[in-house]
């Protein structure tokens, strides 16, 4: 009897070093010590040993008892142990790895740039306006004196959403939009996105304006060329040169085309080195913007009376004005999205 106590002890301390899991150590408990384990069938079994021997047989497995509880317990705290030392292993951060830098965001050029042409107009008295994206065919056209099928139309390489809806090819729609709705007198710029189907280093399909006006009852070229050279010697250089050349537009009469001194050569038409300046191809003169008196068709559309009012508008390209001055020479480069070109400006 104490021989087979002393395997069974042997075996138990075996089986509970081996136990991998607390699922194991659970298993190997109730096999000893559960209701039916060998070693709670042996401690019943006493009554069947010999009275004389019965206290030390006794007190040897109860001994027995206390062993594997003890044993049990420190197993599974071991296996606790390995397995918390483990995980904060696998979760640990390499402190001596170097951090990857969170550079902050900055304005896109073509924001800088619009922001910088509506203060200068905010300077002025201007008032801030916008109009949709997807504009109808009334506004985008009609109202600003193209009747449908109008071969003036052309000049807008237009994108077509449904019969009757386009993307606005400019933002002089919102010029309609803001007179039906107000009464003179109105002084408004309106910044925003428009689109072409035209793609080349000079053109991109989807570009910015801004867009100007300005209605009251005496308003003559003479407010408009005011306006338009105080801003551009603001956006440019104080002493630049500005020219009004004659154009046309459907929405405008008279129209005109404002041109500034050219950046480059200074207006000359030729660079320091004797050569034809490319940027104006010698001309000497860059064309910035298109402008001019508000028709009194347009005025007719949105219910003035052309008779009782005047006004002028302007429309300008925004990447435009930015590629001048800042000498760009694709158009592309605001919308590759390159950081090394985006983050010279700011
Ligand atoms: N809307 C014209 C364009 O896109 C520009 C313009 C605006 C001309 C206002 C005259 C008056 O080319």
């Amino acid at each position: 009897m104490l021989d087979a106590n002393e395997s069974l002890r042997d075996e138990a301390l075996v089986r509970i070093d081996q136990c991998a899991s607390e699922e194991e150590i659970e298993q190997v408990r109730i096999e000893y010590l559960g209701r039916k384990g060998i070693l709670t069938l042996r401690l019943r079994g006493l009554r069947e040993v010999p009275v004389e021997e019965r206290p030390r047989i006794g007190e040897q497995l109860n001994r027995l008892r206390l062993l594997i509880e003890d044993r049990l317990a420190a197993r599974l705290s071991q296996l606790k142990k390995q397995a918390q030392e483990r995980a904060i292993r696998e979760e640990s951060v390499d402190i001596s790895l170097s951090g990857s830098r969170w550079e902050p965001g900055r304005v896109h050029p073509v924001t800088l740039m619009m922001d910088e042409i509506v203060d200068v107009f905010l300077g002025m008295g201007f008032e801030i306006a916008r109009g949709p994206d997807i504009e109808d065919d009334y506004h985008n056209f009609e109202a600003l004196n193209m009747p449908k099928d109008h071969p003036a139309r052309g000049m807008w390489d237009t994108f077509f959403v449904s019969d009757d809806l386009v993307l606005r090819t400019h933002t002089s729609p919102v010029q309609i939009r803001i007179m039906e709705k107000r009464q003179p007198p109105l002084q408004i710029i309106a910044p925003g996105a428009v689109y072409r189907h035209d793609d080349d280093a000079t053109h991109s399909p989807m570009f910015h304006q801004v867009e100007g006006f300005m209605v009251d009852s005496h308003i003559a070229f003479s407010d408009l060329k005011g306006v338009l050279t105080h801003f551009l010697r603001q956006v440019f250089r104080e002493d630049t040169g500005v020219r009004f050349r004659p154009s046309f537009f459907p929405f405008t009469e008279p129209s005109a085309e404002v041109d500034i001194q050219c950046l480059i050569c200074g207006g000359q038409g030729i660079t320091a080195d004797r050569q034809s300046c490319r940027v104006c191809k010698g001309s000497g003169w860059l064309e910035i913007l298109g402008a001019g008196l508000i028709d009194p068709e347009v005025f007719r559309f949105v219910g003035y009376d052309p008779e009782k009012v005047a006004g002028f508008a302007f429309g300008m390209g925004v990447e435009r004005i930015a590629m001048l001055k800042y000498g760009i020479e694709d158009i592309r480069l605001f919308f590759q999205n390159d950081l090394r070109f985006l983050r010279q400006f700011s």
